[in-house]
């Protein structure tokens, strides 16, 4: 008990505490601040409700076994066990997608499963067991994905992909190769889950898409650089204290200008990035919004969107983000390579 109550006295005291008390409530009511601004201005006819999946082309409807497997767009939705992910995969399972589940816990994997079946008795469900902070397991799971597909007589694609799975980890943990976890977790990961599903994602005869689930935190960044030792966190385990809120912060920012560049990048494909500080609405608004709304900053729900910190629209940022995490990326492959020769 006395122990608990140090604790908690440390906790409070410690500038991490503060930083999230304080920074993150200013940002996040900047965040409002501008999403009210945004709908007065462009009053309600503006904004956008969406209500159906992606439908097929005609032009494809003509193909059964392509039209059999579209009828229910695919949609993956990692860290699916609880909170946002779970809401989001219950709710975009009514609007009739195929819902995949990533997440750690087999346990909790049949629970989700179940809980959908329960609200939605014709749901189509599947769930893989994957850790987003191990470049294995997410490789294990593209495979495992990519064989389902196949022996599920699905179409050889994917439709949207939401890249949800995310921890405010308060102490340093790291993972087999030494990355900071919480790095691992929250942009590693899905920066590597999107590039190996890519192909998936581009084989997709309606327009795919890619929701990154970032957060109004972001907007406290400012000077940190994009190299391999910070976006791997390496350099933060050398702190002697743990800056966790930072951290977080800036993962959080790594995402968003990865969806941005993501963006520039990949002209066929639409992508959305979203904060959730509404619960999942503002997810589902992004994942059901029509090909052209794309690129954009889902914040508040009821379709609103807002810009994000003017540091995240910085293109030399993203793009040396870009470099470095494609040489992350390249460099676990390597490893993965050498694991299992
Ligand atoms: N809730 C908010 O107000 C808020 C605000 C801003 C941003 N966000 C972001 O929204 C996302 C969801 O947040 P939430 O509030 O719903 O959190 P949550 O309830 O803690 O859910 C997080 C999910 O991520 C999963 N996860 C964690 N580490 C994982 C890993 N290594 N591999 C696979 N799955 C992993 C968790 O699975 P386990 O059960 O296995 O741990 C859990 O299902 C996060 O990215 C968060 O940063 C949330």
């Amino acid at each position: 008990m006395e122990s608990t109550v140090t604790e908690a006295f440390h906790f409070v005291c410690s500038s991490q505490f503060w930083r999230m008390a304080i920074f993150w409530t200013l940002s996040l009511i900047i965040s409002y601040l501008q999403s009210f601004a945004q709908r007065f201005v462009a009053a309600q006819s503006k904004s956008f409700v969406y209500s159906s999946p992606p439908s097929l082309p005609q032009a494809t409807r003509s193909v059964p076994s392509a039209t059999n497997a579209l009828r229910t767009p695919i949609c993956i939705i990692t860290g699916a066990t609880s909170g946002l992910g779970a809401a989001a995969a219950n709710a975009l399972s009514m609007k009739g997608f195929y819902i995949v589940l990533a997440g750690r816990s087999s346990d909790l994997l049949a629970k989700a499963i179940s809980d959908i079946k329960r609200q939605h008795i014709g749901a189509l469900v599947k769930a893989f067991e994957v850790d987003m902070s191990s470049f294995k397991s997410v490789l294990k799971f593209k495979n495992s994905l990519q064989q389902w597909l196949l022996e599920s007589n699905l179409h050889s694609s994917v439709q949207l992909l939401i890249n949800n799975a995310g921890i405010l980890a308060t102490s340093c943990r790291l993972t087999p190769e030494d990355y900071d976890e919480m790095m691992a977790t929250n942009y590693i990961g899905a920066f590597c889950l999107t590039k190996v599903l890519m192909p998936l994602l581009e084989n997709s005869p309606v327009p795919s898409r890619v929701i990154n689930v970032t957060s109004f935190t972001h907007r406290n960044v400012s000077g940190m650089p994009v190299d391999n030792d910070t976006v791997t966190g390496k350099c933060f385990s050398r702190l002697n204290c743990y800056p966790y809120a930072q951290i977080y912060e800036y993962s959080k920012f790594c995402l968003l200008l990865f969806s941005y560049e993501l963006q520039r990048q990949i002209g066929i494909m639409e992508k959305s990035h979203q904060a959730p500080e509404n619960g999942v609405s503002s997810i589902i608004d992004a994942a059901l919004a029509p090909p052209e709304i794309t690129g954009v900053y889902f914040f508040g729900g009821n379709g609103g969107t807002i810009r994000s910190s003017a540091l995240s629209y910085s293109t030399k940022l993203s793009k040396d983000l870009w470099a470095t995490s494609c040489d992350i990326f390249l460099e676990l492959q390597l490893a993965s390579t050498g694991t299992s020769a």
